[in-house]
């Protein structure tokens, strides 16, 4: 792009006051891009979650008051993340598709009491195993087609309970196709997919762990099914694959260390694109503001404008409300 060489071009020109700063901004944010990541848990296991300051697990009731607080505020999308009591996880995983189960339960709560909220849901197995893995494991391998028919049963579970969006988190080969071959055969062809298709093995997720119950459960690591953080052509070939089985948008995780991912699948595809500003960047952000070290506030909103200048047409954010909010005003 040509410009004026200095000093008939002066960059600080347009720098010099709000008003033309406004004018000349390339990006914008607003509630529209916030997908709000919320915490599920029965009454005895409801409240704060420590590694999260802010955040809370939430009842069924709990999770129908944020989404009317995310309609007030203009945040289009909750998604839920249930914490499972220990006694019902099992081997096999079972309580991930009962129709019954804590998630499915507060799926038909929301669409009762605030239907314009669009609910966007987990599908893994990791808060229903007894070891904490995305997959069923046998012989300590977690193994990949038994795995997505579990997630194919979770996913029209879901479905039937009136999601809006199915986020498969798992990272099992051919699951994207699997679930939308059988939510085209039961009738649930409008529902949509936001596969999180490049999923990193990531230490940033160790807050979020805790808040599910998880941390305890799992044995070993999730190397052999997610992504390699050295890994980016492989993210590519992963986006074009999701697409081509049926997934309506695409997800990079974590979000800020990852942003170079995010600008690739946006230039390459131009499908619909979001990060997930995952529990471990949320709590680095919080501790350092309770330590006084970092402006909060402005982290966050300078965070947040960064997924959308990488081309994010969206953020999963734990700031959502908070940010919807300092929006508004
Ligand atoms: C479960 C899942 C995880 C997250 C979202 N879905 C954890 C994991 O894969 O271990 C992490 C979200 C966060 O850290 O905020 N499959």
């Amino acid at each position: 792009m040509p410009h004026a060489p200095y000093p008939t071009g002066r960059f600080r020109r347009l720098r010099r006051t709000d008003a033309l700063r406004r004018l000349v901004s390339e990006t914008t944010l607003s509630a529209d891009d916030l997908i709000w990541p919320v915490f599920l848990a029965d009454a005895e296991d409801a409240g704060p979650v420590a590694s999260m300051p802010g955040v809370e697990r939430r009842t069924i009731e709990g999770v129908v008051e944020a989404a009317r607080q995310a309609r007030d505020l203009g945040i289009p999308a909750l998604c839920l993340f249930p914490h499972t009591d220990p006694a019902l996880k099992t081997e096999l995983c079972e309580e991930a598709w009962n129709p019954g189960n804590l998630s499915n339960r507060a799926i038909g709560a929301i669409k009762d009491a605030v239907p314009e909220i669009a609910v966007m849901t987990d599908i893994a197995l990791d808060p229903y195993n007894a070891n904490g893995h995305d997959g069923i494991v046998r012989d300590g391998v977690i193994v990949n087609d038994e795995t997505v028919a579990a997630l194919v049963k979770m996913a029209l579970a879901q479905a039937a309970a009136g999601a809006d969006i199915l986020g498969p988190s798992d990272m099992m080969d051919g699951r994207v196709g699997a679930i939308r071959q059988a939510l085209e055969a039961e009738g649930f062809q409008d529902v949509t997919i936001m596969s999180y298709t490049a999923k990193y093995a990531s230490a940033f997720y160790g807050p979020f762990r805790d808040a599910v119950g998880a941390s305890g459960a799992l044995k070993g690591d999730k190397k052999t099914y997610q992504m390699d953080p050295a890994n980016a052509d492989e993210a590519l070939r992963l986006v074009e694959r999701d697409i081509a089985e049926g997934a309506d948008m695409v997800m990079v995780k974590p979000g800020l260390a990852y942003l170079d991912i995010v600008v690739r699948v946006k230039d390459r595809f131009g499908v619909p694109t979001f990060a997930y500003q995952v529990s471990g960047e949320y709590a680095m952000i919080e501790a350092a503001t309770a330590n006084g070290w970092i402006d909060g506030e402005k982290v966050m909103f300078e965070s947040l404008m960064a997924f959308k200048r990488a081309g994010c047409d969206g953020v999963l954010t734990y700031f959502a409300p908070r940010a919807a909010h300092l929006l508004r005003g």
